[in-house]
């Protein structure tokens, strides 16, 4: 229940930060269509103090022309064009669907979060569990890779045991900063308030794939004083993907 002691995301709330998951590389997937409603975005985002930006596009079966040396040099023309308009730091991660194009990937080298080379982000389906994620994250984790789940309040199957037990494997969960709003629905919002409080999340991203949404759903997020020094927490250990 939103009560008195429910308050918004502070001005600064963005002051120095780090996105470690978004949609802005233009045109490779559901997120910005082009370089120009990007770099819009990009500004904007540096008005509110936005520091660092790592964009994480799409790699599953969905976008099978996505790989990993095409999407690089995509990066590399982007950066050059933002470099003009915006002084944010921008680098290249990538967000990998848990399917049958995960292992090939893995082979070709993954695009990680931030400098230690190990934090890679994956999703899995909203509506159903597949088989053979555990395996998949196993072999990877053997390489010391540390999976980072996207958006685990977003799975419509995930109940308490799935958290917890994906928390004993030792896989780090990042919240969508806009779960903790409703734009994902009530189930999402419920769930991204109560692993917050729970203490399950490692970091923070947007997962921006537009504008709108982040204007429109971000003054809606209300957070307990409890919540919100979680979530400053999370803004910081975001910072350390750096370190
Ligand atoms: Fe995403």
């Amino acid at each position: 229940m939103i009560g008195f002691f429910h308050k918004n995301l502070p001005e600064d709330f963005f002051k120095g930060a780090c996105d470690i998951h978004c949609h802005l590389l233009p045109g490779v997937d559901d997120g910005f269509p082009t370089t120009e409603k990007s770099l819009h975005a990009l500004q904007k985002l540096e008005e509110r103090g936005v520091r660092k930006m790592i964009l994480t596009p799409h790699f599953m079966k969905d976008y099978p022309e996505n790989e990993r040396e095409s999407i690089m040099a995509q990066f590399e023309s982007y950066k050059a064009e933002a470099a003009k308009v915006s002084g944010i730091e921008l680098h290249l991660g990538a967000e990998y669907m848990l399917d049958a194009c995960f292992m090939n990937h893995f082979k070709q080298g993954f695009l990680t979060l931030g400098k230690k080379g190990k934090h890679v982000l994956c999703e899995t389906s909203y509506l159903m569990y597949e088989h053979g994620i555990s395996e998949m994250l196993y072999d990877i984790m053997c390489e010391e890779y540390q999976p980072i789940i996207a958006h685990p309040e977003r799975y419509e199957y995930a109940v308490r045991d799935n958290y917890f037990r994906w928390r004993d494997k030792q896989y780090k969960f990042q919240l969508n900063l806009l779960s903790l709003s409703g734009a994902y629905g009530k189930p999402a919002l419920v769930k991204s308030h109560y692993l917050l409080k729970e203490g399950m999340y490692e970091f923070v991203g947007s997962d921006m794939h537009n504008l709108d949404n982040f204007r429109r759903f971000l003054p809606e997020i209300r957070l307990t004083k409890k919540e919100m020094e979680r979530l400053e927490q999370l803004i910081e250990n975001n910072k350390k993907l750096f370190d």
